[in-house]
C-alpha cells in the first residue's frame, strides 16, 4: 500500500464507529463499547490489548479457526489493511474495563485457592494477575463469562487458532469449577492494577 491508497482508506477508528463495508451492523463501539471496554458480558475489552494479538483474532475469525457467527462477518467485512488498522486503534486506547460494579456473579466468593492455581498454571504465560506477557494476552478486566466462555470453547476445540494447542491442554486440565473461579477471579482484577502498563 502507499501513501496516497492510504490517505483514502478508513481510519481505525473510523471502521470501528462505522463497520467498515459491513454497516452499522457490524459497527464494533455496538459491542466492544466507545472507549473499547467491552460489554461486561459476551464481547470482550479491547482498549489497550497487544495490537499483534487484536490483529490475529480477527485473522482467525475469519478463516472459522476461531468460531463466531458475528465476529466471523465483522472480520471478513474487512481487508487485511483494515484489520491491522482496526487492531492498532483498539491497542492505542488506554486500558479500559466495563465497569466493574456490573461484572455477573461477583457475589460468589471466589475460592481461597484461586490467586494459586492461577500462579501455577496461568501466570508464566498471562502474567502476574494476567496483566498479559509476551507468551499470551492480558486476561485482567475481561468479563468473567466472557473468560469461561473461551475455556469451555477450547475444550471442545471450537476455539482452536493457539499455536501447539497450547490452551487446549491447559483447558482440558481445568475442573468446571476451576475455570468458574479463575474467571471470576481474572475479572475482577483492576485494568488500573500498576503492573498493568508495563508493555
Ligand atoms: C454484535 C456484536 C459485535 C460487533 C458488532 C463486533 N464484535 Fe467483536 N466480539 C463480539 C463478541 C461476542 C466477541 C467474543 C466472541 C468469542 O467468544 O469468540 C467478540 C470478540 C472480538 C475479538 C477477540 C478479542 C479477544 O480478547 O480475543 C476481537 C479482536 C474483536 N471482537 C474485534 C472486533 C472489531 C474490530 C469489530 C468491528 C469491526 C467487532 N469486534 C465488532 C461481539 C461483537
Ligand atoms: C504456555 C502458555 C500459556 C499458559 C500456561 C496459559 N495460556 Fe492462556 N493463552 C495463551 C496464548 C498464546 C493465548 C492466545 C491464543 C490466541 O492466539 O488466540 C491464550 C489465550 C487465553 C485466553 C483467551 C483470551 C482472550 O482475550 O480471548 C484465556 C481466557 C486464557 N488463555 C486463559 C488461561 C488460563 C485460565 C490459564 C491457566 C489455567 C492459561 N490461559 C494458561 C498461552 C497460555
Amino acid at each position: 500500500m502507499n501513501i496516497t491508497d492510504d490517505r483514502f482508506s478508513a481510519s481505525g477508528e473510523l471502521i470501528a464507529m462505522s463497520g467498515g463495508e459491513g454497516g452499522a451492523r457490524y459497527a464494533c463501539v455496538t459491542c466492544h463499547g466507545a472507549r473499547g471496554e467491552g460489554n461486561g458480558f459476551d464481547a470482550p475489552r479491547l482498549a489497550g490489548l497487544p495490537a499483534g494479538y487484536l490483529q490475529k483474532q480477527m485473522e482467525d475469525y475469519a478463516v472459522g479457526l476461531r468460531a463466531h457467527e458475528v465476529m466471523r462477518d465483522a472480520a471478513r467485512f474487512l481487508d487485511s489493511h483494515e484489520r491491522v488498522r482496526v487492531a492498532n486503534f483498539y491497542a492505542s486506547l488506554p486500558p479500559q474495563a466495563f465497569p466493574f460494579e456490573t461484572q455477573p456473579a461477583t457475589e460468589e466468593a471466589i475460592a481461597a485457592a484461586t490467586p494459586a492455581l492461577y500462579a501455577s498454571a496461568c501466570e508464566q504465560c498471562h502474567g502476574v494477575e494476567g496483566v498479559g506477557s509476551v507468551n499470551g494476552p492480558p486476561l485482567n478486566a475481561q468479563p468473567a463469562f466472557y473468560l469461561t466462555q473461551q475455556l469451555q470453547d477450547w475444550q471442545v476445540s471450537k476455539r482452536r487458532n493457539d499455536g501447539n494447542h497450547v490452551m487446549l491442554k491447559v483447558a482440558q486440565q481445568l475442573k468446571p469449577d476451576e475455570v468458574r473461579q479463575l474467571s471470576l477471579y481474572l475479572a475482577r482484577v483492576s485494568v488500573a492494577h500498576p503492573l498493568a502498563q508495563i508493555p
